[in-house]
């Protein structure tokens, strides 16, 4: 049976860059809802203007829009072998609505959690950059690119700093965590599903763990 693996962990603990990595090795796709908003968010639509107005406050888009835009995106070809959620479900109702999914497409959730302590998390947060070009993601504390703020696969591209990682914004994430996304961890603990990744170490050896749940499973 093909896998739903579930990335879970804080804002900044490293889902991301742990989706990228099995996506360039696995071969299966990365559905992060951040990038999805981000890139609603610059189209200007109205839509858009609402995106960006609860992204800068750290809340939560609408569960109702956020799932169709889920479902909608993994019922295509490119999901058929299994994909990766990142930065999904976020809330009970969210996961409830996953659980249906995954009946509907006769997939298996996966649930990985990447766990990092609150002092490691607002310096990834602030450190990172993004090329707006192939999304890579870099930090100026822990992944600097070669050359100063460019890209190392894109050198026309400027590294740029998403407009949530200033530390007010970064604070108020981490509060909806908290509130909103932890309590899904018990949720996946209970039903045997969940498997938790020490996301402290250097993304290689976290990587390795998460190969190794995904392929067991
Ligand atoms: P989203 O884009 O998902 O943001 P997030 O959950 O806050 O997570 P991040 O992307 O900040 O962190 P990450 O875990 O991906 O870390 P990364 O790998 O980049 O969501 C943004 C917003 O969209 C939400 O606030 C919400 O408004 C909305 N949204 C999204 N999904 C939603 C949903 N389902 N429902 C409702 N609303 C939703 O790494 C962070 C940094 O650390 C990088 O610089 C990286 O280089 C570095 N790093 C990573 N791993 C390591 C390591 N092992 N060692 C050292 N440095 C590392
Ligand atoms: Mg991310």
């Amino acid at each position: 049976m093909s896998k739903i693996i579930v990335l879970m962990g804080a804002p900044g603990a490293g889902k991301g860059t742990q989706a990228r990595l099995l996506q360039e090795r696995l071969g299966l796709q990365q559905i992060s809802t951040g990038d999805m908003f981000r890139a609603m968010k610059a189209a200007h639509t109205p839509l858009g203007e609402e995106m960006r107005a609860i992204m800068s406050a750290g809340k939560l888009v609408p569960d109702d829009l956020t799932i169709r835009m889920v479902h909608e995106r993994t019922n295509r070809e490119d999901c058929k072998r299994g994909y990766i959620l990142d930065g999904f479900p976020r809330t009970i109702t969210q996961a409830a609505m996953l659980e249906k999914l995954a009946v509907e497409q006769s997939k298996k959730i996966v649930a990985i959690v990447v766990d990092a302590p609150l002092d490691i998390l607002e310096k990834r947060m602030t450190g990172r950059r993004n090329c707006p070009v192939c999304n890579e993601i870099y930090n100026v504390y822990f992944k600097p690119p070669k050359v100063d703020n460019v890209c190392d696969f894109h050198p026309n591209a400027h590294l740029l700093q998403r407009a949530d990682d200033n530390p007010d914004t970064a604070r108020e994430r981490l509060i909806t965590y908290e509130e909103k996304t932890r309590p899904l961890l018990d949720y996946y603990e209970k039903s045997g599903r969940l498997h938790r990744v020490d996301g402290t170490r250097d993304p290689e050896a976290i990587y390795a763990d998460i190969e190794r749940i995904v392929n067991g499973e």
